[in-house]
């Protein structure tokens, strides 16, 4: 048994997060998670909203509201819109809470200690009229290289320099629009990410073998260019406040203490159910032995792959407490809306809420999985909806389950029947499942969803094509002994098609298992060695009662795909 940690990335706060958002880090989190507790190993699985920086304090504005106030319901809405998913999380805290406070200025003091943050002066934007300064991309302006008249202070969009907002012209604030902004000087805290490249270019190329590519790629990427020292604090209100002189009135910067937040949730879980949060973060308390997995957007793979770290090493460097490094990281690249990206700002694209108001969470979770966006951008269709849930979902595991759970209700008193012996079929499927299902555990740990998903289904099909070999109905009228072979061996398919089904659609996972009878403690995936899979036909006791189950898939209609159009925009580029 392995103990394994598991974070996904942290959602803003400013929303309920897209389908993409979802695709990304939460649910494949989640698959994994359920996957490797069915597996018998020890998971903690945490995630959290992550509330701090402007975009928070604007959407708040935007809502009329206190910034505290409304990350209190944005908080009560993401963690619903959570459980409407299914997502199993051990603990969904929030980077606003007293223990992230308390944990991220104590990592800020030991970076001190280990000589890694240096006070720089300055100079940035502020906008009298908002009465702020202007983070980067707040202020827009006439870009130096092209005119362009919208540039971004962090990026001009049309020639696509990086640029210093100070450099802009004729600059504005985009809060506000007003022209009344000024350039002051402003003193922050730097986190010297320079002088730690070496190190980390050791460490990330360790990973070379067990990372994505996508994720050592984008690590590399930005060594090569150098790595450049980082700003970790900001002059606004809402926030983890600086506990420095002269730095009254400042905060943390969001993506200093938001990866922080993964520790902090996790001591938050450890006050609620009594766990032992050292044991999973603290090397020097037994968590070198824990496997930690991170999940996330291909956005986010710089900050953990070298400004969070940083931190980390920084502050075991300091000497004391000695935290965990991540071993695994699994880097999504986007699902994407019709020729664009998903936008949470633009209200672009189907968001957890609207998903779950018109489709059962699992038909979301198959698609979204088969589908991943693992080695490519994954485009997002309607039709391609419809054909997972309906082919998918609906032909091959529904109408299989289906059929025979009737079946046996039918001819064999709605019981697994005894009698007859295996045959041919019983061995061809047999032989099927000791291929497939160690190739389908492998997939789960190598956090290959497309590849557990299409595996997943070729074991659906697979039953199908022995019912076709087997035929029960057939010989039912010659030989019922034959017949219930067929059926035994059927219904015990169902319990296991219900048992690999659990990681990717837990709600019709138990439908189907509470159909044939399986306990809650008998849906773990002992397997064994695979040398037993014929046991895996007659594993249900013979003369237990099993009911075909409520309505597993309903299919998606054609007018269904037209509305949704409508209302979601789908189809215009
Ligand atoms: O990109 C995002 O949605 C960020 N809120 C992710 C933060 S991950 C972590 F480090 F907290
Ligand atoms: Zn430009």
């Amino acid at each position: 048994m392995a103990r394994i940690l598991i974070t996904s990335a942290l959602p803003y706060i400013n929303g309920v997060k897209h389908l993409g958002n979802l695709a990304g880090s939460m649910l494949p989190a989640d698959v994994y998670a359920r996957a490797m507790r069915l597996l018998g190993h020890d998971v903690l699985y945490i995630c959290a909203t992550d509330e701090h920086g402007t975009p928070a304090e604007l959407a708040a504005q935007a809502a009329g509201m206190d910034v505290a106030d409304y990350c209190d319901e944005m908080h009560q809405a993401q963690k619903s819109a959570g459980e409407d998913f299914a997502l199993s999380y051990d603990y969904f805290g929030r980077s606003s809470a007293r223990s992230n406070h308390a944990l991220t200025q104590d990592f800020a003091a030991r970076l001190e200690d280990a000589g890694l943050i240096e006070e720089r002066v300055s100079k940035q934007v502020y906008s009298n009229a908002d009465q702020r300064f202007l983070p980067d991309r707040y202020v827009e302006g006439t870009c130096p290289n092209c005119d362009y008249e919208s540039a971004r202070g962090d990026q001009c969009d049309n020639c696509g320099k990086l640029l210093d907002p100070i450099d802009l012209i004729n600059p504005y604030s985009a809060v506000s629009g007003s022209k009344d902004v000024e350039i002051r000087e402003t003193r922050h805290l730097f986190l010297r990410q320079s002088i730690m490249a070496d190190d980390l270019r050791i460490w990330v190329n360790s990973h070379s073998a067990d990372w994505p590519p996508l994720a050592t790629s984008i690590a590399l990427k930005w060594l090569d260019e150098g790595l450049r020292d980082r700003a970790i604090t900001r002059d606004l209100k809402w926030g983890i406040p600086v506990l420095r002189q002269g730095f009254e009135g400042k905060v943390f910067y969001v993506w200093f203490d938001a990866p922080i937040a993964y520790i902090s949730a996790t001591q938050d879980w450890a006050e609620k159910t009594g766990g032992d949060w050292e044991s999973w973060w603290r090397t020097d308390k037994g968590a070198g032995e824990v496997q930690y997995v991170q999940f996330m957007g291909k956005d986010n793979v710089a900050f953990h792959t070298l400004s969070f770290p940083t931190t980390i090493i920084g502050t075991n460097n300091a000497g004391g407490d000695q935290y965990k490094l991540v071993d695994n990281l699994k880097a999504f690249n986007w699902v994407t809306w019709y020729g664009g990206k998903f936008s949470t700002s633009q209200g672009r694209g189907v968001f957890m809420d609207q998903a779950i108001s018109i489709a059962p969470s699992d038909y979301w979770r198959w698609h979204l999985m088969a589908n991943a966006p693992e080695g490519n951008d994954a485009a997002f269709t309607w039709e391609e909806f419809q054909n997972s849930v309906n082919s998918d979902l609906a032909n091959v595991l529904g109408n299989f389950v289906n059929r025979i759970t009737k079946y046996a209700v039918g001819k064999f008193d709605g019981v697994v029947p005894d009698g007859g012996q295996d045959g041919e079929h019983e061995a061809w499927i047999a032989a099927e499942l000791s291929e497939r299902l160690p190739a389908l555990i492998a997939h789960y740990e190598a956090r290959e969803f497309r590849k557990a998903a299409e595996q997943t289904r070729a074991i659906w099909a697979a039953g199908n094509e022995y019912l076709t070999r087997s035929a029960p109905w057939t010989h039912y009228k010659t030989d019922v002994d034959q017949a219930a072979v067929g059926v035994r061996a059927g219904l015990n398919l169902v319990a296991l098609f219900g048992i690999i089904a659990q990681p990717l659609i837990p709600d019709a996972a138990a439908k189907i298992l509470n159909a044939v009878g399986v306990p809650e403690g008998n849906r773990t995936w002992s397997f064994g060695d695979f040398s037993g899979v014929a046991d895996l036909l007659d594993a249900l006791p013979r003369g237990l009662p099993i009911s075909p189950p409520e309505l597993l898939f309903t299919k998606i209609e054609d007018d269904q795909i037209v509305k949704w159009t409508e209302m979601f925009g789908g189809g215009e580029v």
